[in-house]
């Protein structure tokens, strides 16, 4: 479903050249969830930023399904991003003005995929349902956790790539969110990269990969 080659991404300013990712290679199959880890400053949040298309690469591919991303401008990455990808950051972008169940339905309306169906049974899954006509603020950091990972899956991505999801919940709540995560991937059976610092979230993953000095290994 994700297949990468030979990734490179460097950072220049006036002061120095810094190679993040000096060729990276790795795969994500369908239905399957990776753990992406290693040191802060890795290149962990680079490399998804690549796959989601919201930065480019000065090398290598990026294959998700049948197309390569790395071949298309800026627009189509857009619409790949819009109708393929679900992404979850560790700060949850959930939209301020809109309420839990139109934060959740904003993505799949845009891509033209609403499935009401799909949406209650994410709520439901999520634990949502009394909380559908309230604000993002006026949510837990769990709760708006969850939130971001339905908005996520209602577009039913076949690829989900995610940031440090949990890094700011407590342990109990990162573990709980990330188990209805996983078991809504194994639903779908789309791919799930996860970037983590946390190696006890990582062991509840298929496998584990490790970024360092530029390469996976
Ligand atoms: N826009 C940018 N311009 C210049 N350098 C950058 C930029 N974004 C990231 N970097 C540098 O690239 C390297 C990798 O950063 P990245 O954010 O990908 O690491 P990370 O593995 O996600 O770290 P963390 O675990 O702390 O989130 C760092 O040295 C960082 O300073
Ligand atoms: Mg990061």
């Amino acid at each position: 479903m994700l297949d990468i080659q030979n990734l490179t991404k460097t950072y220049s300013s006036a002061q120095e050249h810094i190679a993040v990712l000096r060729g990276v290679c790795m795969y994500v199959s369908a239905g399957e969830s990776v753990a992406l880890t290693g040191e802060s400053g890795s290149g962990k949040s680079t490399l998804l930023h690549l796959i989601a298309g919201l930065d480019e690469a000065d090398g290598g591919s990026i294959r998700i399904a049948d197309t390569e991303v790395t071949a298309l401008g800026d627009r189509d990455r857009a619409a790949i991003r819009r109708d393929r990808l679900g992404l979850v950051f560790q700060q949850f972008n959930l939209i301020p003005s809109l309420t839990v169940a139109d934060n959740l339905a904003f993505q799949s309306r845009i891509a033209g995929r609403h499935d009401s169906r799909w949406q209650n049974e994410l709520v439901e899954r999520l634990g949502l349902g009394n909380l559908l006509e309230r604000y993002p603020e006026q949510l837990s950091g769990g709760q708006q956790q969850r939130v971001a990972i339905g908005r996520a899956l209602a577009v039913r991505p076949p690829l989900l790539l995610a940031d440090e999801p949990t890094g700011n919940l407590d342990e109990a709540t990162a573990d709980d969110v990330t188990d209805i995560a996983l078991d809504l991937v194994k639903r779908t059976g789309c791919a799930f990269l996860m970037a983590t610092h946390s190696t006890r979230l990582a062991a509840r993953l298929d496998r584990k990969v490790r970024l360092s000095t530029g390469l996976i290994s």
